[in-house]
């Protein structure tokens, strides 16, 4: 991943990621006496649906606090690494994108637990299977494990907690060509950890234009999974 040096170019191509964080703002309605600790909370996609509470928005990235703390000022904005350093002791921690990036989320999830206030709440979200099958069909090398919603259940209940709620939702977000959409996958920061030939990704970008063709430029199934666990 490289959200650090893509944080620039970030909102320009996270419309999917907004989609979600607005629907994942909703589903938490955390309540006014509760303290929010948001973690990998990059430009503040999310953050800034808490308006009116007291959040603390983190992420590993000191160019995304930078930037979320100018699109949502009215917040405390600090660095953070969520996969190495303790989170601070919160009755509602979430995250919106982060946690499929751990290399062993529940054990991850067994860290975040030893932050949560007791009686506190976690409300974590990530892409699950199928987000972005249509692509992963012709490139199947990816930066991350793609899990379905039953395993990323799992992998709470693993981790110690119990799962008071849950829901998925899928978007299907248009783009003018396959080119523009992995250009958009580069400039979010998302990819790195791969690298594809140049003709392999040619012949697959060729062949997504002629597949997936909508009015309008090609479409990309996205799909979320929204996750409530003590
Ligand atoms: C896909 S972005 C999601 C950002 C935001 N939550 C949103 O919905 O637009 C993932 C974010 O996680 C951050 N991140 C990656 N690894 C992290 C870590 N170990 N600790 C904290 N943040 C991390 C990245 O810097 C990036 O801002």
């Amino acid at each position: 991943m490289r959200f650090d040096v893509c944080a620039h170019t970030y909102d320009e191509h996270a419309g999917p990621q907004r989609f979600f964080a607005e629907r994942v703002a909703q589903f938490i309605d955390a309540k006014p006496t509760e303290t929010i600790l948001e973690l990998g909370a990059g430009t503040g996609a999310l953050t800034r649906w808490f308006g009116g509470l007291t959040v603390l928005a983190t992420d590993a990235s000191p160019t995304m606090v930078q930037r979320g703390r100018v699109a949502v000022p009215q917040v405390q904005w600090a660095a953070l690494d969520a996969f190495q350093q303790s989170p601070p002791i919160v009755a509602l921690q979430v995250s919106s994108g982060l946690l499929h990036w751990a290399d062993d989320p529940a054990a991850t999830l067994v860290r975040w637990k030893t932050s949560l206030a007791s009686h506190g709440r976690m409300v974590h979200a990530m892409p699950c299977e199928p987000c972005l099958a249509e692509w992963r069909a012709l490139v199947p090398e990816s930066p991350v494990p793609w899990r379905g919603e039953d395993e990323w259940l799992k992998i709470f209940e693993c981790a110690g907690l119990r799962v008071s709620r849950w829901e998925s939702w899928t978007h299907a977000a248009v783009c003018a060509s396959a080119l523009e959409m992995v250009r958009g996958f580069h400039r979010t920061g998302v990819t790195g950890r791969v690298r594809v030939g140049p003709g392999r990704l040619r012949q697959a970008l060729r062949e997504y234009d002629a597949k997936q063709q909508v009015p309008g430029g090609v479409q990309a199934t996205w799909t979320w999974l929204v996750v409530e666990a003590r």
